[in-house]
């Protein structure tokens, strides 16, 4: 603030210069985005503010016969703007009151909304959820024993090859069933949740899984899998085929149709294919479904005796009991791409879209 010099002491022109000071601090005070600690500071500061100022160039400049008329007028006005800083309120309700434009643009709050992947792979969970059945996980970068030896695909078979595996660099020097790679499947959470449990086990596992596949419409490097796991005594391939009817309902709607084709996984004997009536047309035979009526959507079977066995192995090393007694229990497994079920609900032509972070796209989710 400019302070100009007092020349003239009568008590007319000592009042105009007050009034102007005491105008400046008005204006102040009413703008909009008036900050309460910043006035403090600038107008009421021991050592920089505007009082401190004047005190210096009125007051204590002041020829002695002048000392009392600008005193009295530099104490009213002290006064005054301690009390507008006291009225003033602090800094938060300040402007609203003040400076409140509804005419300016909003800043907008963004909410946030699940990705169509997370909502989809919740929903099947969700459906899982309701028979009782808990929620597992497991790491993404796995052992080759937990990903393919456990499960029944030994070193060298073939059935490896059915899974293009992306592997961690430098694992030569290890023995092959420590080696590293990023997990093909979520099967192996089978294994790390029957080491941890005894049965009865009743599980489902939602997680990202990585293949050395070319990326296209409908291939990624990267997509999720909900695999799940029911193992007790009395087990049968009709309650597979009852509990994967009733979610698939549950899922997609109370009119879709399964039907079971024999197929092979190593980790399941006897293995099946699972697939639903057609969603777009009912059964008729559409584009979709290429003209069948039917959609392929999951593999399941019951667990094979040769991974209980070993599970039992394992346990053993890990000083646990073989509590998977083959002659007492049994169980079924089952594994579904969720990235698939996402572009068949929500009409997505191209998997590549799950993966792009185009807010475009993902705005159609919210
Ligand atoms: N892990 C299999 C895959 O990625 C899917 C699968 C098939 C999982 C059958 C299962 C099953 O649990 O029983 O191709």
């Amino acid at each position: 603030m400019n302070i100009p010099q007092l020349t003239d002491f009568t008590e007319a022109s000592l009042d105009a210069a007050f009034a102007a000071v005491r105008s400046e601090a008005d204006a102040t005070v009413a703008a909009p985005g008036f900050d309460a600690e910043q006035f403090r500071l600038e107008w009421l500061g021991r050592k920089q503010g505007h009082l401190k100022a004047i005190s210096d160039a009125w007051l204590k400049a002041a020829p002695p016969e002048a000392k009392k008329l600008i005193g009295q007028r530099f104490n009213a006005l002290k006064e005054q703007i301690e009390g507008s800083l006291a009225s003033a309120g602090t800094a938060e309700t300040k402007p609203a009151a003040a400076g409140l434009d509804v005419t300016l643009p909003g800043s907008a709050q963004r909410l946030g909304v699940e990705h169509p992947l997370v909502r989809t792979m919740a929903e099947i969970v969700g459906v899982f959820q309701r028979m009782g059945y808990s929620v597992g996980l497991g790491p993404e970068v796995e052992s080759d024993f937990y990903n393919f030896e456990s499960l029944n695909f030994p070193p060298n078979h073939p059935a490896r090859d059915t899974q293009d595996t992306l592997v961690v660099a430098e694992q030569e020097g290890k023995p092959l069933r420590e080696r590293l790679l990023m997990r093909t499947h979520t099967s192996p959470v089978q294994i790390r949740s029957m080491l941890e449990q005894a049965p009865p086990l009743r599980l489902v596992i939602p997680g990202k899984v990585h293949r050395n596949d070319a990326a296209d419409a409908t291939h990624s490097p990267v997509f999720h899998q909900v695999e799940g796991l029911c193992v007790d005594t009395n087990i049968t391939f009709s309650d597979l085929k009852g509990t994967l009817d009733h979610a698939m309902k549950a899922f997609f709607g109370s009119a879709v149709k399964t039907r079971f084709f024999p197929s092979f996984f190593p980790f399941t004997e006897p293995s099946a294919d699972v697939q639903i009536s057609c969603i777009f047309c009912g059964g008729k035979g559409c584009r979709k479904c290429k003209h069948s009526g039917w959609i392929e959507l999951l593999g399941c079977g019951m667990v094979d005796p040769a991974v209980f066995e070993a599970v039992n192995k394992r346990r053993i090393e890990l000083g646990r009991d073989p509590v998977y007694d083959t002659r007492r229990i049994s169980g079924f497994a089952f594994g579904m791409g969720v990235d698939r079920i996402a572009m068949m609900k929500y009409g997505i032509s191209d998997i590549g879209l799950l993966y792009s972070g185009d807010m475009r796209f993902l705005e159609q989710f919210a």
